[in-house]
């Protein structure tokens, strides 16, 4: 049978745009909403980042709650509430059920969020799977309030309901909200493991989560010391991509593109646009930035490159801490032996300032317990939020697979006690996707990742090392006391001297001989790093 024709004006009666939000409620799976297990820990991990960052960015130590109740075995109720700043009435709708809306997108500052879009596809998250609107309460120490808040999905705009100002002395934000499916379980994926290594990644906060089942557990806070706060910076010329650069230049107040260059990014000076004119000189700088093409843009990506700049600033960076680290992970983990550091500031694509902080933690309570006993297991943490999806594809795995194990004494990875915690902060982190939970593997950074956690491994090594000898040592000299008494008695048979005395000097030979008794101050202490030496692979 023949197909019948269609013209372009028959088919493109069906030609319609669809907002943000409606393309998210299809692709709900770009944001991390796959899977029960997942979707309800993408929930509390985008309330708890926004909470964290609020608290940072205000400079009050994060008091925050988590409570998950289940309703039915697929649909929960999760409340996320903090002490931070609280957020104004009048931005509340946008702040939590708009998508792409914020105060951090637009900044070139390290904090958790970097797109607007977290608490909105929780909201769209609760529309599409139960229909019901999320519930706010909000406290600025002027005055709090409460309300209802839904999403239009076809405008991406909140709907608001039932507000109402409180007397409440409140300050602070609380959200609560029913998805559905969902699923609460206690695995490596699942809301509790997300506290913990929030906890373990953020030792200046305060975390407590309240289980399905009612159980509470809290990880107190364990450093009385703030992260330093992150400095806003500009993006360096050797980060930026011609597409970037064309959006900053049709959005600058500047009058023309040299101010433009030197205004919107770091280490361009009036001598650098010099140079720049040299070289491009079929661009005019002297033109509006609005009206910089896109063969332009790429042609000034172009000579960045090709011209000699100061490294970028490195202040914009937030990390943990070493000593921060170290405290956290003897609190959580428990383990035998411990050894952290802090790298340097490293860049990658030429522009973009990176640091990693590795911990190594071995025995105690290191490692991952199983039913066939305990596994290796990695940590991984980008700008201090766990990523707990899409291991497989992240560069922190890729760097831990790439270690030759067996040159540290840990013999197979996967089957010791051993914990390896990676952080890696910056600006710009390179995901992998929107969910944000793996790192891309751009080999600047694996290379880096890799030199942080052999620096920790070579001390681990060493207390491997040590604790073999001393077991070596142990059963030598265990087994050369079995023959003492027996010794003895020959011996005192033959010289005719007392038994009792010989045998007596001969333990004593014994003993200093395997130097009993004599352990290594540091033997049994937990070991400590935070150097920056090199290393090699
Ligand atoms: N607990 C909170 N306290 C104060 N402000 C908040 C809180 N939660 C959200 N906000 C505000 O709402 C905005 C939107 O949050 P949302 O999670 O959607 O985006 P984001 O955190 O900026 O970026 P991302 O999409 O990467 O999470 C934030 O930028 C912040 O201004
Ligand atoms: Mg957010």
């Amino acid at each position: 049978m023949a197909i019948e024709e269609k013209n372009a004006d028959e088919i493109f009666k069906e030609f319609k745009e669809q907002s943000i939000t409606q393309f998210f409620r299809k692709n709900s799976q770009m944001l991390g909403y796959s899977g029960k297990v997942r979707s309800l820990t993408t929930v509390v991990h985008e309330y708890v980042a926004n909470s964290l960052d609020a608290c940072e960015e205000a400079g009050i130590f994060p008091e925050i709650s988590v409570e998950v109740k289940e309703v039915n075995e697929s649909r929960h109720l999760v409340t996320v509430t903090d002490n931070g700043p609280g957020i104004p009435q009048k931005h509340i709708g946008k702040a939590l059920a708009s998508i792409l809306s914020g105060t951090k997108f637009h900044r070139y500052l390290q904090q958790r969020g970097q797109q607007g879009i977290g608490a909105g596809g929780c909201t769209l998250f609760a529309a599409i799977t139960t229909g019901k609107p999320i519930h706010a309460r909000s406290g600025t120490g002027k005055g709090s309030f409460e309300c209802d808040i839904a999403i239009d999905i076809k405008t991406n705009k909140p709907l608001i309901t039932n507000m109402k100002t409180t007397l409440e002395d409140f300050r602070g934000t609380s959200v609560s909200g029913e998805f559905g499916d969902t699923k609460y379980e206690r695995s490596d994926h699942g809301v509790f493991e997300y506290v913990k290594r929030t906890a373990l990644s953020n030792p200046h906060a305060t975390i407590k989560l309240i289980e399905p089942d009612g159980k509470e557990t809290v990880f107190p806070r364990s450093v009385n010391e703030m992260p330093k706060r992150p400095k806003q910076t500009k993006p360096h010329p050797l980060g930026i991509n011609a597409r970037d650069l064309l959006d900053f230049a049709h959005v600058t107040d500047k009058g023309n593109i040299s101010s433009f260059l030197m205004e919107s990014f770091s280490r361009v000076s009036a001598a650098k646009i010099d140079e720049l004119r040299g070289i491009a000189k079929d661009i005019n700088f002297d033109k509006k930035p609005r009206e910089l093409t896109w063969p332009e843009a790429e042609k000034l990506v172009e000579v960045f490159k090709s011209v000699k700049w100061i490294a970028p600033e490195t202040d914009s960076l937030s990390v943990i801490g070493a000593a921060q680290m170290e405290t956290a992970m003897l609190n959580i983990i428990n383990p035998q032996f411990i050894s952290v550091t802090e790298r340097k500031p490293k860049i990658f694509k030429g522009g973009i300032p990176f640091v990693v902080e590795a911990g190594i933690a071995y025995g105690g309570d290191a490692g991952k317990k199983t039913e066939e006993g305990t596994k290796g297991t990695i940590m991984r943490f980008a700008n201090k939020v766990p990523l707990l999806f899409d291991g497989s594809v992240c560069a922190i795995t890729e760097a831990v697979n790439q270690i030759q194990w067996k040159r540290y004494g840990i013999r197979d990875f996967g089957d010791e006690p051993i914990s390896v915690f990676v952080n890696i902060s910056s600006v710009y982190i390179p995901y992998n996707g929107i969910g944000k939970q793996a790192v891309s593997q751009e080999p600047e950074i694996i290379e880096e990742l890799k030199l942080g956690i052999m620096e920790c491994a070579r001390k681990l090594q060493i207390h491997i090392n040590k604790q073999r000898n001393m077991h070596v040592r142990e059963s030598r000299y265990k087994t050369i006391m079995r023959y003492v008494g027996q010794l003895a008695a020959d011996l005192s048979d033959i010289t005719g001297e007392n038994k009792g005395q010989i045998e007596s000097s001969l333990k004593h030979i014994v003993e200093s001989k395997y130097d009993m008794g004599k352990e290594d101050a540091d033997e049994e202490a937990v070991e400590s790093a935070s150097s920056d030496s090199s290393a090699e692979e």
